[in-house]
């Protein structure tokens, strides 16, 4: 089962995302204090000629990273090699990807967070030397052969900031955070996206839609991509705020963007009544995954300030008493939809 609002990638989804993904910083939307750094540290690798220094950013998933990572190499004219850390199971995996890359390759390594330390071995020379240190044999008879590798750069990307080693960390020149996006910036994507499908969008539609997108850019095109749908069906040249606003309430989205997860877990929070929940628990209670908890649904929550991270556990802040107590006055039936549509 996948929630509309999903963040992680649908299988469906990879064709049209590349088709939308924007190749330059024209049609990269926000994250500017972002996008003005590493437009001067290009600027000046180019001009010294030289390989970008690695660059590791974090971030909730569908925020943009593999874009980023995407937009440098061509902003560096470079090739780019991609890969994820689940893939890079022996030191043999990294050690091929490695002597196979090309003076001012750009490496992008997904989910970075996740290669076991004894491949984070190999990357730490790799990194700071352009060095690979490759064992060979074991016991006393093991030898270390040295290889030197081309300059290139390391992109790598994690969901999980806290989860990264320090020493791979501190190995990264640059350190980028980004954030959920403004309901304007994500109105701006979603009407690029539009005319890029060919089902234009008018101002309100988009509106409409990236108030419900939770921040997030691959979630706000998901949307539109239903409710395109929804207006083709029903012949519309432009999708108007009356149509997307149908599809979405069909689809089970909110005014908030919650869904029913979200829901669920913030009024789990108050009938706890401010006693602080632990992420166990709460997992169990929602049987979901600690790590979806805690990766996808709780970043969206504590940027908005809907819930609070305390030593103790999770609760809900009185921003999110209110709006319960508000929304159950003016709509009961928000909490008491079966979901059917939330799930595909
Ligand atoms: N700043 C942005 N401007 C326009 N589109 C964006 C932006 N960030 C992300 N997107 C769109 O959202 C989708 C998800 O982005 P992606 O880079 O795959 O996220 P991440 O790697 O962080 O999970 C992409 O297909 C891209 O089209
Ligand atoms: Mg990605």
């Amino acid at each position: 089962m996948q929630r509309i609002v999903e963040v992680e990638k649908l299988d469906l989804e990879k064709d049209y995302e590349i088709s939308l993904r924007p190749s330059g910083w024209d049609e990269y939307i926000g994250q500017e204090k972002i996008k003005k750094n590493l437009q001067v540290f290009i600027k000046a690798a180019r001009k010294r000629d030289e390989a970008l220094d690695h660059v590791l950013f974090f971030g909730p998933p569908g925020l943009g990273k593999t874009t980023l990572a995407n937009i440098i190499a061509n902003e560096m004219s470079a090739n780019i090699k991609t890969t994820a850390a689940p893939m890079i199971e022996k030191s043999g995996d990294l050690a091929a990807i490695l002597t196979n890359l090309e003076e001012g390759d750009i490496l992008f390594i997904d989910e970075i967070h996740r290669l076991s330390p004894a491949i984070e071995e190999i990357l730490y020379p790799a990194m700071e030397d352009y060095r690979l240190d490759i064992i060979i044999g074991s016991g006393p008879a093991a030898q270390t052969i040295k290889l030197d590798l081309p300059r290139f750069t390391l992109i790598g990307a994690t969901t999980r900031a806290g989860m990264i080693s320090s020493p791979l960390r501190d190995r990264f020149g640059m350190h980028f955070r980004l954030q959920f996006y403004t309901h304007e910036e994500l109105a701006k994507i979603i009407k690029k996206a539009s005319y890029k499908l060919g089902c234009l969008a008018g101002d309100d539609a988009c509106i409409e839609t990236a108030a419900r997108s939770r921040g997030t850019p691959r979630i706000a095109l998901r949307l539109l991509k239903r409710i395109r749908d929804y207006a083709e069906v029903a012949d519309e040249k432009e999708i108007s705020q009356k149509r997307a606003r149908y599809a979405l309430d069909e689809l089970g989205v909110d005014e908030l963007g919650f869904d029913e997860m979200d829901i669920k877990f913030l009024e789990l929070l108050i009938e706890a009544k401010s006693k602080p929940l632990g992420l166990g628990t709460i997992a169990a209670t929602l049987s979901e995954d600690e790590g979806t908890i805690e990766d996808v649904i709780e970043p969206y929550l504590i940027a908005n300030g809907y819930i609070e991270k305390t030593a103790r556990g999770r609760i809900a802040t009185p921003k999110t008493y209110d709006l319960f107590r508000l929304t159950q006055k003016r709509k009961p039936s928000l909490f008491d939809h079966e979901g059917g549509n939330l799930y595909e």
